[in-house]
């Protein structure tokens, strides 16, 4: 697909340059600065895509100097080849001699009919790069253990090595392949590979993967609140055939009849992602009334920052004498969907154990109710969740601990006692008993260390560390005691 082939014959009158077929920006770049600097007028050369054209050498090629361009063309031009306007060239070459021929903000000139072609162009691949950035679905497979994930998708521009990036960020763990009519993308973990076309039917089958994207998708789907046309227009029809998910949705919005409607669209919609205390305010009736109702509004919710598998909700049982606040679910904790059942979570039910409180008796929660992260090779590393975070959640907190109605809470570690407070308090002057304002003493409080932070310390400094926690945890046990006596 790159590889500059330009072939500009000797000579007067019409040169052609025949390029690579696809977005042949490297060929365009070299042409068009050796155009410009032989001093060749646009009305004298003709472009053509998608020959195989004689190549000259790169050597040849690169004769000529860079063009110095405004930034507002230079940016444009990569955003304009990918069109498959067989004039995109021909186009652009006609911006680039005017704008060096002394026409230099041409570019801003939104009415100039050259302007609103390439803009219009560059319009259009900036909407199909978000289609297939979003719509593109991957199917698993394996073959001798090895997993091994493939796309099939038709984009409807040379689009694939602009699009290519933003997979490898997202899915650099993974071993994938991007299939399409006009060419495929490869990433072994390391090195991003393009090669040629695929087809639909290379695809492998379909397996539990896919089956489990439906039925999510299939859960979380409310027909009250489908609008068929503005979907259309979001997730156009020739996307859905790729997408598990979408398979399902015909039928569902054919179930949809107008007494299902009425019922679904009594059901607690879900938070507003910028303001869900106010979401929930606004729900009234429909408000959450149990703390399973609570929980379902939760687990269908989007993770505020994208990545989470699901979201990890609180265990244990309402009317448990204490609560435990962490601050979020971690690696483990997102792949299983409970809370505490990672290094951090094993080392806390050690102390609680030591310090005689039961860990089934009591109720384990977080202060953020989805996974954040960075990913790092293979590894996906833990990051704190920010101020703004905690209080996007922080109305489910209140909400459970309404419900669970607690004797006792413990804040493991500052971020739980930011969302417990509203403010950040360091947790070695918390350390203890302490009164949670917020809450109008609906139950006691009490700080501690997370267990994640017994973890980072120095060996030499470990077992101190863990006997202060499994004391603090002791001390909360008596208090639970002593509040139901
Ligand atoms: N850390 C937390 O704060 N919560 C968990 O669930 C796990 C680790």
């Amino acid at each position: 697909m790159d590889g500059a082939a330009a072939r500009i014959p000797d000579g007067p009158g019409l040169h052609t340059v025949v390029l690579a077929p696809g977005a042949d920006l490297a060929g365009f770049r070299a042409a068009a600065r050796r155009l410009a600097a032989a001093g060749l007028p646009p009305e004298r050369v003709a472009w053509s895509a998608g020959g195989t054209g004689i190549l000259f050498g790169a050597a040849d090629l690169a004769e000529a100097p860079p063009l110095r361009l405004p930034r507002a063309v230079a940016d444009l031009v990569p955003m304009v080849v990918p069109h498959r306007d067989p004039e995109r060239y021909a186009l652009l070459y006609r911006l680039i001699w005017r704008v060096l021929s002394g026409e230099r903000h041409l570019a801003e000139i939104a009415s100039d009919p050259t302007v609103h072609r390439l803009g219009r162009m560059r319009k259009a691949i900036a909407r199909d790069l978000h289609k297939m950035h979003a719509f593109l679905r991957f199917r698993r497979s394996e073959t001798d253990g090895a997993e091994r994930f493939t796309a099939w998708f038709e984009p409807d521009h040379h689009i694939l090595e602009a699009a290519a990036p933003f997979f490898v960020e997202r899915f650099r763990s993974l071993h994938w392949s991007i299939l399409t009519p006009d060419g495929s993308a490869h990433w072994d973990g390391t090195h991003l590979s393009f090669g040629p076309p695929g087809q639909r039917g290379d695809l492998p089958e379909g397996d539990g993967f896919e089956a489990g994207w439906r039925a999510y998708y299939e859960s979380t789907f409310n027909p009250a609140r489908t609008n068929p046309k503005a979907m259309l227009a979001e997730m156009p029809k020739k996307y859905w055939r790729n997408m598990p998910e979408t398979l399902a949705i015909p039928a569902l919005i054919r179930a949809a009849d107008p007494r299902t409607r009425a019922m679904i669209e009594r059901e607690p919609r879900l938070p507003a992602r910028r303001d869900p205390e106010r979401a929930v305010a606004a729900m009234g009736d429909d408000a959450p009334k149990t703390l399973e109702a609570l929980n379902a509004v939760i687990a269908r919710s989007a993770p505020l920052v994208p990545g989470a598998t699901q979201a990890v909700l609180g265990e244990g049982p309402v009317g448990a004498a204490i609560a435990f606040v962490g601050e979020q679910p971690g690696d483990q904790e997102d792949r299983q969907g409970r809370p505490f059942v990672g290094p951090a979570g094993q080392l806390l039910t050690r102390a609680m154990a030591e310090a005689g409180i039961a860990r089934e008796a009591s109720y384990l929660t977080n202060a953020v109710k989805h996974f954040k992260f960075e990913e790092r090779g293979k590894r996906r590393i833990h990051q704190k969740p920010n101020a703004g975070e905690v209080s996007h959640y922080r109305w489910w907190l209140d909400r459970e601990l309404d419900f669970v109605a607690p004797r006792l809470v413990v804040a493991l570690g500052a971020t739980a006692v930011l969302a417990l407070t509203g403010k950040a308090v360091p947790v070695t002057r918390a350390r203890g008993p302490f009164r949670f304002e917020r809450f109008d003493d609906r139950f006691a409080g009490f700080v501690t260390v997370h267990p994640s932070y017994l973890l980072r310390l120095p060996d030499e400094a470990k077992e101190e560390a863990y006997a202060a926690f499994v004391d603090d945890l002791r001390r909360a046990e008596a208090l639970g005691r002593e509040l139901a006596g």
